[in-house]
């Protein structure tokens, strides 16, 4: 019905929001189960799911409940975790040594996920934090530099040794120069041709990895949870910087890009996006978590609503699949929907 006092207008964007099955028609961008990475911390030990207080909702587990979990995670159609080992203080030292130890804890869980779930693929990082007592991801030399090449050499160790317990992919997150190429020939050595590289390719220098340093228990070692890698993150004023290392671990032979934290870089996921024919993965953080729980305990923000709005963005911006800590929560609800 035309009312008297109508504007004529050519159009009315409004009409193609007018209904649920409208907005879904029209809808441009999605969040699905595909595309989401579940990361999670196992520690040594029997005992109950540690919780870790700065991330609700986020457990350390032991071995036996890693798997019952990826199990659960992978029944919910996830394809993939991310798994981080939190290291007991005594096995840490200056150089990070347990890293390449037989016994890591690392091992024995991608081998225990491995055998228990095989069709869910596993993510190992490739960085030393874990098991300094400095909590650097790299060797400190006497100067106290975080030093390239040395680190670089282990690095490709440990990525060779994870590969071989049963991660598909390996994630260097250390952002040392020149890593991926030496991780991809000395995983090609090893006969391990089929194993991925996930690059942490544009990981800047943040504020918001606070939390993680506490799951994993480098703020505790190192003494702070603000522990400064600047001279290895990026800078979170640089972009072509990011695209630059980017172009590297593509040359160098990584088969996805990923850029972290994902939030507050979207514009880098973007742009990243019209650089490159891979697949970009984004990390949203342990921060970018705490925060949206944080506000939603408070009452100040509505956590689901929250939640997704947060995702939707990530995936607008470019990227194919995002590493976060509500993947079981919002993989939980989107079956409920449907
Ligand atoms: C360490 C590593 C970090 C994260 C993943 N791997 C923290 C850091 O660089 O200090 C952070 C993940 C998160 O905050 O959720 N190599």
């Amino acid at each position: 019905m035309v009312k008297s006092n109508a504007l004529t207008l050519a159009r009315r964007p409004r009409r193609n929001r007018r209904s649920a099955a409208i907005r879904h028609l029209t809808q441009e961008t999605r969040v699905e189960i595909d595309d989401l990475i579940q990361p999670l911390f196992v520690r040594e030990g029997r005992g109950a799911p540690e919780p870790v207080k700065s991330m609700p909702g986020v457990f350390r587990f032991s071995v036996s409940d890693l798997v019952r979990e990826c199990r659960d995670i992978h029944n919910l159609g996830i394809s993939a975790v991310a798994i981080f080992p939190c290291i007991s203080p005594k096995f840490k030292d200056e150089r990070g040594s347990y890293a390449l130890s037989p016994d890591n804890l690392l091992f024995r869980a991608l081998a225990a996920v491995k055998k228990e779930v095989p069709a869910l693929l596993i993510i190992a990082d490739v960085a030393l934090d874990p098991y300094t007592s400095h909590g650097h991801d790299g060797l400190v030399d006497p100067q106290g530099d975080i030093s390239n090449d040395e680190t670089v050499n282990v690095l490709a160790k440990l990525a060779v040794l994870e590969a071989g317990a049963g991660a598909d992919w390996v994630a260097p997150s250390d952002m040392m120069d020149g890593r991926v190429g030496a991780i991809r020939k000395a995983l090609d050595r090893a006969g391990r041709i089929e194993t991925g590289i996930l690059a942490y390719s544009a990981k800047f220098a943040s504020s918001y990895y606070a939390p993680f340093r506490d799951a994993v228990g480098s703020s505790k070692s190192a003494g702070t949870s603000a522990l400064d890698k600047r001279t290895y993150q990026l800078n979170s004023a640089n972009t072509r910087e990011a695209l630059l290392e980017a172009r590297l671990d593509e040359e160098e032979g990584a088969d996805v890009l990923m850029v972290k934290p994902a939030g507050p870089y979207l514009d880098v996921i973007h742009q990243l996006r019209s650089q490159t024919q891979l697949p970009i993965a984004a990390y949203q953080v342990s921060g970018e978590y705490a925060q949206i729980h944080a506000a939603a305990q408070k009452g100040w923000l509505e956590l689901e609503g929250a939640r997704d709005e947060s995702l939707l963005a990530i995936r607008r911006a470019g990227a194919d699949m995002i590493l976060t800590y509500f993947a079981k929560d919002v993989a939980a609800n989107l079956r409920k929907k449907n």
